[in-house]
């Protein structure tokens, strides 16, 4: 065993004791105390069973990084399409899929070369630097027209006030959304995304399918027009987006533009949440980059390792492997706890501290391989242009109250998050 993993298992075993004494660990992302703070959980699995068999939830959840890293580069063995995989809950959500509207259209998120390869490369022309540039002068303004809002001298809460806001306002102005439909715009996106939640009710998704329903209806006429008359946009250069002759169906761009809203609300919303709150929990680091602004871009990299918004990502094995000392079978699910191998000390030093100066080793915040975040420059620059502005004009930031925990053990954010300054 070299030298960094023996650390690793030292530091993880440390952390196990002082939380969990004698049990054997589990995976139980429903337990009150693992939604809280699920660090100390993963520390204790990675520690004592890093490739571990879930009987109750059907899957096996990886919380070390080498093994993580390995399934996700890995994509001809760990699909990433749900329809392989073979437990009854699987295929029960594949059932709920196929019976949503455009459920079974293939995305990026759900299929695997050569679909994905030709689904990716066309959506990556579309969404190019050059279209996430051309967004700073925006996002700047409405961050700026966000923030005056607030009222001057009180408390508020940057989650209802920059967080929740920003992100949708954003895809709204990519996809070309006039301002006047951002409201029902936000709806369609909440009440679809809410179906991305473990144990969804009933309710929730006839709400979501009939979300998507009035949004495919909204942008039929939108594309049609774009199509006649491209103008310049994310969806219309998505609609003359074009290689060997070959274009997005029209089923494709309308699922596309779906995938957009459930991949890149939240999980901005929540990077915002969470780097804000891990700032304001560890003052020495919110110190160090106030007097060093340059470290932004930095610290938004570390609040992602420290607190990712994804915390797991799901593969099905499409042929039996090992992965480190386990054998999976064909057809099982593997659960990559993004959360927990950011946190492995056999890749990170001090891996439970936020320490914003610190260069430190690639995380897996945005995945890895070929399913790489596609909004990744997106996120990194909404953070930037929030935070950034959040620092400059509140020069003395704190919490002004206990956040309120929201999310889920797969989307990992904030419902408020009360400051003063
Ligand atoms: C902090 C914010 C974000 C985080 C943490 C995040 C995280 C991720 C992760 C982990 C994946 C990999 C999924 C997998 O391998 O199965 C992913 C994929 C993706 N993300 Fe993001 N994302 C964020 C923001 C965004 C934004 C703003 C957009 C678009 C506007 C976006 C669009 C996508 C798309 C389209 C994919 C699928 C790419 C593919 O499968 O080829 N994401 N994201």
């Amino acid at each position: 065993m070299n030298r960094a993993k023996a650390r690793g298992i030292a530091v993880a075993a440390s952390v196990y004791d002082r939380h969990m004494t004698t049990q054997l660990a589990m995976f139980n992302p429903f337990l009150p105390s693992f939604l809280a703070d699920p660090y100390p959980h993963y520390a204790a699995l990675r520690a004592q069973d890093p490739v571990h068999r879930s009987l109750a939830l059907q899957v096996w959840v990886v919380t070390s990084f080498a093994e993580s890293e390995a399934v996700l580069r890995d994509a001809d063995t760990y699909s990433s399409d749900l329809r392989v995989a073979t437990s009854p809950l699987a295929q029960a959500l594949n059932q709920q899929r196929n019976a949503s509207p455009l459920g079974h259209v293939a995305t990026v998120l759900n299929s695997d070369p050569p679909t994905h390869t030709r689904l990716r490369s066309l959506v990556n022309r579309a969404f190019t630097p050059r279209t996430v540039e051309a967004l700073r002068a925006r996002i700047e303004t409405v961050t700026g027209e966000l923030l005056d809002a607030v009222p001057a001298g009180g408390p508020f809460d940057v989650m209802t006030a920059l967080a929740q806001p920003l992100p949708v306002i954003v895809i709204a102005e990519l996809l070309g959304i006039p301002a006047g439909d951002r409201a029902r715009f936000k709806r369609w996106s909440d009440e679809i995304a809410a179906t991305t939640r473990p144990m969804v009710p009933q309710a929730g998704i006839e709400a979501a399918r009939r979300a998507t329903t009035e949004l495919i209806a909204y942008l039929e006429p939108v594309i049609t027009r774009l199509r006649a008359q491209p103008e310049d946009d994310l969806l219309s250069a998505l609609v003359q987006a074009e290689e060997s002759g070959e274009r997005l169906s029209h089923e494709e761009l309308l699922a596309f533009a779906i995938l957009l809203l459930v991949a890149g609300n939240e999980t901005t919303t929540n990077l915002i949440g969470n780097a804000m709150l891990a700032l304001l929990r560890n003052p020495q680091e919110l110190e160090a980059l106030r007097g060093e602004p340059e470290l932004l871009p930095r610290a938004i990299e570390e609040a992602l390792r420290f607190d990712s918004p994804v915390q797991t990502l799901i593969r099905f094995a499409r042929r039996p492997g090992r992965l480190g000392e386990r054998t999976i079978q064909a057809g099982e699910s593997v659960l990559i706890a993004l959360g927990a191998a950011n946190r492995d000390p056999a890749r990170f030093v001090e891996p439970e501290r936020l320490n914003v100066r610190i260069e430190r080793e690639r995380h897996l915040a945005f995945g890895l391989g070929p399913h790489f975040c596609l909004g990744a420059p997106l996120a990194r620059l909404e953070a930037e242009i929030v935070l950034g502005a959040l620092l400059e004009r509140w020069p003395s930031l704190s919490l002004a109250g206990e956040p309120a925990r929201g999310g889920t053990f797969t989307l990992r954010g904030l419902d408020s998050l009360p400051v003063a300054g």
